[in-house]
Order: C-alpha cells, then structure tokens, then sequence
C-alpha cells in the first residue's frame, strides 16, 4: 500500500516514515527541504531498510505534486509539511497562512482529482487555545489560537472537516500533537532545530552538547507544582506510531475523527532537566528567566480515545525520551551535516 507522506524529511516526518516502513507500508516523501537535509532520506532507507521514494516538491506547487501523483498509485496520504515556528507565525503570520493553508488546499484538490480519499493530519494541541479545563478532551471547544501557527492548524482542521463532508467517501483523520521530544534510539535521524533552539528539549540537549551555556527557565511563578511550565511530553516514535494506528483506522473508516496524542501525564520543565540528568549522568546548569510572552501555564492530553478506538497508547517514558535526545546529540553533534 502507497503511502504519500509530505513533509517527510522534517523531524516528525522522519520517524513517521520509519515507522510505515515497518509496518510494511511503502511510502512516497515529497518535501521542499525548507526546514530538512536531503541526508536524512539515506538514514530512512537505512532504517527502513528499502528504498523509498523522495521529491522536492513544495505542496503548494500543484503541477509538481500531480506529477508525484501521477507517478505512484497512492492509497493514503499524511500530511506533516508546514512551518511550524511559534515566534515566527506572529513576525510573519501571511508567510504561515500562505504557506500552511495553501499547501493543505492544494493537497485536497489533489486528491480529489486523483480520487485519493484518506488523509492523516498533522494537528497539535495549540488548537485548544487557553484551557477551558484540563486535560484537554478532543470534544472540547477548539481556539481562539494564541498564535498565526496555531490558527492555521486550526483552520487546516476546518478545510479538512469541509472537504471531507462534500465527499462521503474521504476518511480525515486529524491528530492533535502534544509535545514530541526525543529521537530514534539509533541516534540515526532526530530533531535538528536551524538556530538557536526555541523548545526547551532542543535546548536542554545543545546545553548538554557544550554548544550553550546554560537553559533559560521561563518562568517559575506559575500556579503549577514547582512553578515552572507544565507541558505533556510524548516519544517522537510513539507519536510516529500513533500515525501508523491512525492510518489503519482510517482503511476502516469514512468522515472525520480527531484524536489527542499525547501521554496524558503532565511534566514541569524542571522534571524534563531532571530527568535528563538522572537518564544520562549529566549535570544541566540553568537560569530562571521571566516568562515568554505567549506561554501557557500548564495542560496535558486525555490520551484515552487514542486508546479506546486506535489501540494505541505511548510506550516510552520521559527518561527514554531524554537517553534517545541525548544518543541522537552527541552522536550529531551538527545535525546532519557530517
Ligand atoms: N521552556 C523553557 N526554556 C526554553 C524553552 C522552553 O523554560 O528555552 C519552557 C516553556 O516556557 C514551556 C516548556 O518549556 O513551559 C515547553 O516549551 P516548548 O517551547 O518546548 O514547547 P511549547 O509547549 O511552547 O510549544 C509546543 C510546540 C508548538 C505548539 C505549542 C502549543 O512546540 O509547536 O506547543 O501547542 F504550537
């Protein structure tokens, strides 16, 4: 079975990809290489273990990506690609409407004229906008969005529900992300922020790594247990994994579903540096800076229909997620490039 994955090469994609391949599915990238190296496609086949299928093709381009459509017979479709930069979306929120609504329409069109019916969506918790309650359940009340980012995976949601509703036969379904952190236990392909990292594991590693000099704590006057953040961290693996459930699902299935992926537990940033030094012997110096403007206090998934309808549930805890950051850093210590 063909699987299109946009966005493949990119960090979440990635592991996706590794994750159908083992699965048994074939899979087909397709990504402009605006946020990724072409490298990571060789650590994939490595992975995978079989030769996979890579375009540069923006989503947006839609002569480009008929021609990816004419070529393979595709099944399914799992739509990753898009910018993905909080900070970014409020300096150039046209950039992200442009770029991530446009690639999600043009992508649907697509399908549709190559009668293509099942898509997975690349959605995150941010669509919840600030917590009406906690966890956050998928029936809950979505936005308004704190953020251009976070609206645009809230109005793909939308697009997606409406196209889906013209066409009976479509199955969508859109998956709200939590945090994802860690990296393949191979240390083979991982996150790899351009930059000074803006999430805190990124930094936490880089810290590790000798390339900063010590983590910035944003914040520890929160109404929260140690007063710093509360965010529900998930093993990128057991995200791709969750990809792979949904996918099968969707075989099943016609109309839309949308599902939390998340563990269901909260962590503070503080547990996140403890648990980095309990799981690799390290020290992580750190500062307590003013909150960054923007930031929520604390919420966390109720990750139980992802378990009751999927069969799915994470794996892996906040210490595998902080040994496999680590393998993936000091094994890459510049990214990709070798
Ligand atoms: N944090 C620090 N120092 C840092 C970086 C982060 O203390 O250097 C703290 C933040 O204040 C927050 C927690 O660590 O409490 C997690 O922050 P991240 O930046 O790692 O993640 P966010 O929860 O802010 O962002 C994530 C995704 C976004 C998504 C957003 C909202 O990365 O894509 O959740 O759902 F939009």
């Amino acid at each position: 079975m063909n699987v299109l994955l946009t966005g493949g090469a990119g960090y979440i994609g990635s592991h996706i990809a590794v994750e159908l391949a083992e699965a048994g599915f074939d899979i087909i990238i397709v990504d402009n290489y605006s946020n990724a190296s072409k490298e990571v496609i060789h650590r994939i086949e490595e992975l995978a273990g079989k030769r996979v299928f890579a375009y540069e093709v923006d989503v947006c381009d839609k002569a480009a990506l008929s021609e990816v459509f004419r070529k393979h017979d595709i099944d399914a479709v799992i739509h990753c690609a898009g910018f993905k930069a909080v900070g970014e979306s409020v300096q150039k929120p046209l950039m992200y409407y442009r770029n991530n609504l446009g690639s999600t329409v043009t992508l649907l069109e697509t399908m549709e004229e190559f009668g293509v019916n099942r898509i997975i969506f690349s959605s995150s918790a941010t669509v919840y906008g600030v917590p009406k309650a906690l966890p956050y359940t998928e029936d809950m009340e979505t936005g308004p969005c704190t953020n251009p980012y976070g609206s645009t995976k809230l109005m793909s949601e939308q697009i997606i529900t409406d196209a889906a509703a013209a066409r009976p036969e479509m199955s969508a379904v859109l998956l709200r992300y939590f945090n994802p952190v860690g990296a393949h236990p191979s240390g083979r392909i991982g996150e790899m922020p351009s930059g000074v990292p803006n999430n805190l594991m990124p930094y936490i590693a880089q810290v590790a790594v000798g390339r900063l000099e010590s983590l910035g704590v944003f914040g520890d006057d929160y109404p929260t247990k140690d007063g710093t953040g509360v965010r529900d961290y998930i093993h990128v693996v057991d995200l791709a994994k969750g990809h792979v459930a949904a996918l099968k699902y969707s075989l099943e299935q016609s109309g839309v579903d949308v599902f939390n992926l998340g563990s269901g537990q909260g962590s503070s940033v503080l547990d996140l540096v403890r648990a980095f030094e309990r799981a690799n012997g390290l020290k992580i110096p750190y500062r307590i800076l003013p909150r960054r403007e923007g930031d929520l206090p604390a919420y966390w998934a109720d990750a139980d229909k992802a378990e009751r309808v999927l069969g799915w549930k994470v794996e892996r805890t906040l210490e595998d997620m902080c040994r496999d950051t680590w393998n993936w850093q000091k094994n890459n210590p510049n990214g990709y490039d070798e």
